[in-house]
């Protein structure tokens, strides 16, 4: 069965009976502000997709990597890697998730007969991780915003290849936290690869494009199984342009910072900590955690009466706000005080 993510206005728009067009939509975490779309050739409408070598440049320059391969969302690599894994190390046959992250990696694990386990604030100790297997992590985690810094992942990087295992980071997220991040230590083995998402920081999810960071091995692995016209020649033309626009992302990080800021003290002001026991996320999205179990349901059906399709995690406890821009925060915090006074 498809695993519901946020983004279905469309379904959510009927069910309260108001029209799509009406709603502030916070239910995913791509930025609110999208790198703006460069002319595009007719040409490039006509032709093939061919690879295009200045967008792999530009990639490998944004990325920081010599090895890198292009496609349709880092989506099309998480659904299509556990079949790869088992035809390179037919001994695998666990994977170690985070409880509470994309579940669309322990969706594709667990199709492929992979045995599960989930490890929750902490990653699973090294001892214990069982040979042969794969440790996910998703840096920083969606949605609870957890971020493991360079040394801890260069420990498990490490710990993996000497168990014949597999480390896959998914840094869909990245882009928005401070300092240069990333992980690509070590790539030049086949025992870690990265995942990287273009839609949600440069606000163009539509687009469809992806990247895999890691050695020849996967790269080639995933390029014969995916086969040529991954990715449309227009997406293509665009992410070149995004990736290459220096200042429009230095611009970029600086207003996702500074929305998130003044999102966070509208949701705390709005949300009183006599409701509220957190916030975590990043510069992307934020996610609230209550007291009390039914709080996150009772106000995301409050908030959804007034036109705000914010995203309920599937425990139904936490409630994921996307980042908005200023036009719409002072639409979002009415609402927000609203659904706060019916709820009490
Ligand atoms: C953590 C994480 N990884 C990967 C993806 C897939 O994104 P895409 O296929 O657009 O790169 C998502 C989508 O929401 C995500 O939240």
């Amino acid at each position: 069965m498809a695993l519901l993510h946020g983004g279905q206005l469309q379904q959510v728009a009927k069910q309260y009976n108001i029209p799509p067009s009406d709603w502030i939509d916070v239910s995913t975490g791509i930025a609110p502000i999208s790198y703006p779309i460069p002319i595009i050739p007719l040409s490039v409408w006509q032709q093939l997709p061919q690879q295009n070598p200045d967008l792999i440049a530009a990639a490998q320059q944004y990325y920081q990597c010599s090895q890198l391969m292009i496609t349709n969302g880092s989506q099309a690599i998480i659904k299509a890697l556990p079949a790869l894994y088992r035809q390179k190390n037919a001994e695998s046959q666990d994977v170690y998730l985070p409880e509470r992250g994309y579940k669309e990696h322990a969706h594709a694990w667990k199709n492929a007969g992979y045995n599960l386990h989930f490890y929750q604030e902490f990653l699973p100790e090294m001892s214990e991780i069982l040979p042969n297997s794969v440790l996910v992590i998703i840096n920083p985690n969606n949605p609870t915003g957890q971020f493991f810094n360079g040394q801890v992942i260069a420990q498990y990087q490490e710990r993996l290849k000497l168990i014949n295992g597999l480390l896959v980071l998914d840094e869909a997220f990245i882009d928005v936290v401070p300092g240069n991040q990333s992980y690509y230590n070590q790539l030049e083995n086949s025992h870690s690869l990265v995942l990287r998402s273009f839609g949600k920081f440069f606000g163009l999810a539509g687009i469809r494009i992806g990247f895999l960071v890691a050695n020849g091995y996967w790269c080639g692995a995933f390029k014969e199984l995916l086969g040529p016209w991954q990715i449309n020649g227009p997406a293509q033309l665009i992410a070149q342009h995004a990736l290459q626009d220096t200042s429009w992302q230095t611009r970029q990080k600086d207003t996702l910072t500074r929305l998130r800021i003044a999102q966070e003290h509208m949701l705390r002001q709005a949300f009183p900590q006599i409701i509220l026991r957190e916030i975590n996320g990043c510069n992307l999205f934020l996610t609230l955690s209550f007291h009390q179990q039914d709080t996150a349901k009772k106000l995301y059906h409050l908030l959804c009466q007034q036109g705000v399709y914010c995203r309920l995690a599937d425990e139904q406890d936490t409630l994921r706000f996307g980042i908005t821009t200023e036009e719409l925060l002072e639409r979002l915090t009415l609402a927000c005080r609203q659904a706060y006074q019916q709820l009490t």
